[in-house]
């Protein structure tokens, strides 16, 4: 327990998580009950089996229903407020969280209400829990260019406050990244961060075309790098950090456990690691857990963690001075 208390109290951010992801046991298991068409289980132990993920394909399946049971501003707002409040427990003040609005505008929520239960959440989160909230607009890949478009218009026209990146989730296989080149010039021309989603469900020319066709700033996973010894040193040379979910990989069968975990190898070959929970309820995962478990798995030294932690708050886009006042 004293470690747990070490990192719980260490300065740090959470850069990769999703909004829909971040939904609490609690707030499923009431959601599922007033949504019982959604096929989500309204009772504990049957939701904590179906939140056991056969593969990638399968999660993505199970997210998609909990994300369907949203349906407006109040639902946003819970869901931010609980982030926070579980941020703040973790012991971070700072988190950048995806939101993927063409998959909430699809599945029937007006775009004022996903804007207004955001504004509203992150103004709570600031007041009642101390945590700051930043926002990434990403697009689901599996939609294809009418949701990279759609997506890259609703940022621009919306710009909330804390919109800070431009993103690109769900399935790699079949969905290359390179197609959305163009909407990520235009987020980035508007001077939106550039994170895609690369090299967590299949191998490292995916995480070279973020980079390349992207222009990537930080990679979301980035796990199959370590397969290739040259992105390897271009990731570290040109200090374009990896969000490294460990639970989540395991959880989706990326990897087999976290001890078989690739990050030993990303960090021996100087690529800036930030560990991140991406889905905590769906994951069973906790900030704090992650530095933990990764620790625990590589050995790691107090002075090792704590340099964990502090490339998460280097690696976010806050200001220079905000970084400074976190750490
Ligand atoms: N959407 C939610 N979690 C995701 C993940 N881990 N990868 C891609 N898309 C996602
Ligand atoms: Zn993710």
């Amino acid at each position: 327990a004293p470690l747990r208390a070490y990192v719980q109290a260490l300065p740090k951010a959470e850069l990769h998580v999703h909004l829909v992801g971040s939904a609490g046991i609690d707030t499923v298991l009431d959601l599922a009950r007033r949504h019982p068409e959604a096929g989500v289980p309204a009772d504990r132990a049957e939701l904590a089996e179906f939140f056991r993920f056969r593969d990638f394909d399968h999660f993505l399946r199970v997210y998609w229903a909990v994300q369907s049971m949203l349906k407006g501003r109040d639902d946003i707002r819970t869901l931010v407020v609980g982030l926070a409040a579980d941020l703040a427990r973790q012991g971070a003040r700072y988190a950048e969280v995806t939101v993927t609005p063409y998959n909430h505008l699809l599945d029937g929520m007006p775009g004022d209400e996903l804007l207004e239960g955001l504004t509203e959440g992150r103004a709570l989160a600031a007041a009642e829990h101390g945590v700051d909230l930043a926002w990434c607009f990403d697009i689901p890949g599996e939609k294809g260019l009418v949701a990279g478009r759609e997506t890259l218009l609703f940022a621009l026209r919306e710009r909330p406050d804390g919109l800070v990146s431009f993103g690109l989730g769900g399935p790699e296989v079949g969905v290359g990244r390179a197609q959305f080149a163009p909407f990520f010039t235009a987020a980035r021309e508007a001077g939106l961060h550039s994170v895609p989603h690369a090299g967590e469900t299949s191998g490292p020319a995916t995480v070279w075309s973020a980079v390349h066709d992207l222009g990537a700033e930080r990679i979301g996973h980035g796990t199959s790098a370590a397969a290739d010894p040259a992105l390897l040193a271009h990731l570290a040379g040109h200090r374009i950090p990896v969000e490294v979910c460990p639970t989540s990989n395991v959880r989706t069968g990326q990897v087999p456990s976290i001890e078989a975990h690739p990050v030993r190898r990303l960090l021996d070959h100087g690529v800036v690691v930030t560990l991140n929970t991406d889905d905590p309820p769906m994951f069973g995962a906790t900030l704090t857990g992650e530095y933990l478990a990764v620790a625990g798995a590589l050995g790691l030294r107090p002075a090792e963690i704590a340099r964990l932690a502090a490339n998460s708050v280097t690696s976010s886009f806050l200001s220079a001075e905000a970084k400074a006042a976190l750490l």
